[in-house]
């Protein structure tokens, strides 16, 4: 794989250090010989640090390119449902129409969940985020499937992937109804799977006439595909990391979400619109750009390690938001907020110079609100989506040899010192 090499120079003895390309974007070094020249690497953050090899996905975050499998993102979100999307990630391709009934057909005998698991809801509170119960919920399952646990067979694994996928929108939609003392609904065979998530989530038990909106749901579907997966971010490489300890699949996503929990990472899309509810109005702006420039605040939905470019997720939020509202006949007010401050950081020099344009997160709040989606349940959304890309980078680890992900450290503390009894301490 390497056709050059870099070379590290320590007190005079050279240590090359092999070049390895890959189909696109930047070259790496392997640094292994910087063990041997008695060195650790030092990369607080991984802002230049790939700890994997990929074939999944890849973002050009100077071009706003992202590709799941060589597919541009913009195509796949305009002309593909969410779960052929899934079926590429996990598979490598586009499925055909027999591989595509066969997947349907898997995903939707998964999508219940054993009658036990309600009784985890029990345990929480009604006001519990819905993330916390998430975390724990996904973690349990592990509790219930034992016929997949077993992460060196390859079927354990496929099984598992189908699973975790299909039962998501159910879960995500049960905490969601457990937070309104609602009754839970169960997936239907006539909807397809956007369509069964706004079902489960906003229908009730005397809904028999309950219709789905193909506007809602065709945005929702959307809205999947558009955080489906994103290369090494902190919660797949959060998945990677637990899954290298061969930790079982429920316990890797589990972890991913509650990474992906955080305001800096998927918890952004909540903070967002509680952004906007604290800006309130649009003469309140430049005062709140300037709290920005003092670093009193961030500018949520704002900014990103891999974009210095428009996030290309962002673009087709933005016109899919336009299209729910329009179609829903709703002038949202926090849209015309939200396009200020947009307006603002494009041309201000202090963002210009940052490179922070809107990331995924800017306008997904907007539409999820409009969709009727209270703004706790944004992140589940963002979990129940990416739950194809934890799996499906969970499943590539696997499919090769790998070793347990153990961090080195600079360390900086105390050398060593002799101890000192209670009685002598000061
Ligand atoms: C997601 O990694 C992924 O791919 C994530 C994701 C995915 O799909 O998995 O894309 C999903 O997490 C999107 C990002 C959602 N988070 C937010 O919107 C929160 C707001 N954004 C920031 O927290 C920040 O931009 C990060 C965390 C997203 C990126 O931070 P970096 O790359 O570590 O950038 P940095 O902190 O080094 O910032 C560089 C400069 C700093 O200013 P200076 O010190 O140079 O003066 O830009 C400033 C930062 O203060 N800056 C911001 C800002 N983001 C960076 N200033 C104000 N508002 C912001 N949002």
């Amino acid at each position: 794989m390497s056709n050059s090499n870099a070379t590290l120079t320590v007190d005079g003895k050279d240590y090359p250090l092999p070049i390895i390309k890959g189909t696109l974007g930047r070259p790496v070094i392997d640094v292994a010989a910087f063990q041997e020249a008695g060195f650790w690497t030092y990369d607080p953050g991984f802002k230049v640090t790939a700890p994997v090899e990929s074939k999944i996905t890849f973002i050009d975050g100077g071009k706003g390119e992202l590709l799941h499998r060589g597919y541009p993102i913009d195509e796949l979100a305009n002309n593909a449902e969410y779960l052929e999307v899934c079926y590429a990630l996990l598979h490598g391709e586009l499925p055909n129409a027999e591989q595509k009934t066969d997947f349907y057909e898997k995903i939707r005998k998964h999508s219940g969940v054993h009658d036990q698991l309600r009784r985890f809801f029990e345990g929480f509170r009604r006001d519990a985020h819905p993330m916390a119960i998430m975390v724990g919920v996904v973690g349990a399952l592990s509790a219930f499937y034992h016929d997949g646990l077993d992460v060196s067979d390859e079927k354990h694994r496929e099984i598992t992937a189908i699973r975790l996928i299909a039962k998501m929108p159910t879960l995500a939609a049960m905490s969601y109804k457990y937070s309104r003392g609602e009754p839970f609904m169960y997936p239907r065979n006539d909807f397809n799977y956007a369509q069964n998530f706004l079902y489960m989530m906003f229908a009730t038990p005397a809904d028999v006439d309950y219709k789905d909106n193909p506007v809602l749901s065709n945005a929702m579907d959307k809205i999947f595909t558009l955080h489906a997966d994103h290369e090494q971010n902190a919660s797949t490489s959060t998945v990677r990391l637990a899954g290298s300890t061969g930790a079982n699949p429920y316990a890797c996503i589990a972890a991913g979400i509650a990474a992906l929990w955080g305001p800096s990472h998927g918890g952004a899309n909540e903070a967002v619109l509680e952004m906007l509810d604290e800006i309130g109005t649009v003469e309140n702006v430049d005062e709140f750009m300037e709290k920005v420039k003092r670093k009193e605040v961030k500018l949520m939905g704002f900014g990103h390690r891999v974009y210095k470019n428009f996030d290309p997720r962002a673009k087709v939020m933005k016109e899919t938001c336009d299209e729910v509202l329009g179609a829903l006949g709703i002038n949202d007010p926090k849209l015309e907020l939200a396009m200020k401050l947009e307006k603002i950081a494009l041309e201000d020099p202090y963002f210009v110079e940052r490179n922070l344009y809107p990331n995924v997160d800017f306008y997904s709040g907007i539409i999820l609100k409009a969709i009727g989606i209270p703004t706790s349940m944004f992140t589940v959304i963002f979990a129940l989506a990416r739950t194809a890309g934890w799996i499906s980078h969970w499943l590539e680890m696997h499919s090769t040899p790998f070793k347990i992900g153990r961090p080195r450290q600079l360390y900086t503390g105390q050398a060593r010192r002799e101890f000192v009894k209670l009685e002598d301490r000061k």
